[in-house]
């Protein structure tokens, strides 16, 4: 057996090669980083690190150091006596040198940490902040900006804050079901989002882009698969990017939307300006202008809404929208429908 054994050395690495192309199918975008920081709080929490890092190296080499020394220095000698080196009790300099070291050590750490904490602690929105209402779900992300009347999911997308006008994004957030976190390295730490509770996190995006981040607390079968984009955005696009979020749905009142209708679609998600109005699955009304699909898993074409159309199990196992058995044909007409939804 072991490793001798053919079958089982194949396995090995058919397991290595599903990990890698799973891994492909997962990094659509950047893998998150800690080490790159994309706002203020996050060099600081970086910063803290570079400290606490350099810290635990200086232990480190004094302790690993001095144990290799020793070591050597009094490693056995042919010929010598087996005796016991002098016996060392009660001594206050020495108790006191290895009470006050760690003590200090801690104690130096334990202050830097918590001055970042209270920092990056937000009780209610700053000035000029924009508010989004996150609401956790398994497995995807509800976003409501409730200044500016505008729903969407699984795409954050907020301004750029600059020097002459600091725009904090400031997040309430909230769960549907379980425990969620929202950690999206880059940009800020993690925070829960938990049943019954209203937890806040803000952070300053001083960079344009698009990060990634990932749900960072076990919340059933798809966690792994409940990722995060957040789009920083110059101002003026996302004045426009808000106009066009704030409009309701083109009515094509095609036979695609008809099916959208019919079948049990509309219970579960909302399309401003028809009559689908659930609230279960995400909002619909500006699918188009997402880039990915099932939180963050695919990239939003044809061919993988169509899929998903298809069967969702079969992309992202056990999430809550149903396997309908449709027919192509009608799989096809609601893909080509909702892709009117620009
Ligand atoms: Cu949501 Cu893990």
């Amino acid at each position: 057996m072991g490793l001798k054994d053919t079958n089982l050395r194949w396995s090995l690495v058919g397991g290595v090669v599903a990990a890698t192309l799973s891994v492909e199918r997962l990094a659509m975008a950047e893998v998150p980083v800690v080490f790159d920081p994309a706002s203020p709080s996050t060099e600081s929490i970086r910063g803290l690190f570079y400290f606490v890092l350099a810290i635990t190296v200086v232990i480190f080499l004094l302790v690993g150091g001095a144990l290799a020394y020793f070591i050597w220095r009094f490693r056995e000698h042919q010929g010598q006596a087996d005796t016991e080196p002098p016996q060392i009790y009660g001594s206050h300099p020495i108790e006191l040198a290895w009470t006050m070291a760690p003590l200090i050590t801690v104690l130096v750490i334990a202050l830097v940490v918590v001055r970042s904490v209270l920092e990056m602690r937000t009780e209610a929105p700053g000035d000029g902040a924009l508010r989004v209402r996150v609401i956790g779900h398994q497995w995807w992300w509800e976003y409501q900006y409730p200044d500016l009347d505008v729903t969407t999911a699984n795409e954050l997308v907020v301004p750029l804050s600059d020097g002459d006008t600091p725009r904090p994004v400031h997040l309430e957030l909230e769960s549907a079901d379980v425990i969620h976190s929202y950690w999206v390295p880059r940009l800020a730490g993690k925070t829960d989002l938990i049943p019954g509770r209203l937890n806040r996190m803000e952070f300053e995006p001083t960079q344009l882009g698009t990060y990634t981040g990932q749900c960072a607390e076990y919340c059933g079968t798809q966690h792994a698969n409940m990722l995060l984009r957040v789009n920083v955005v110059s101002a003026a696009d996302f004045q426009s990017w808000v106009a066009d979020q704030k409009k309701p749905a083109v009515n094509t009142e095609s036979a695609g939307q008809r099916r959208f209708m019919e079948l049990a679609c509309a219970n579960c998600h909302t399309i401003r300006g028809t009559r689908a109005k659930g609230v279960f699955g995400p909002d619909l009304t500006h699918l188009m202008s997402r880039e990915t699909l099932a939180s963050g898993m695919v990239p939003n074409d044809h061919q993988n809404l169509l899929d998903w159309l298809l069967d969702p199990q079969d992309i992202k196992p056990g999430c809550r929208m149903p396997d309908m058995r449709l027919k192509p044909a009608d799989a096809e007409l609601l893909a080509t429908y909702l892709e009117t939804l620009k």
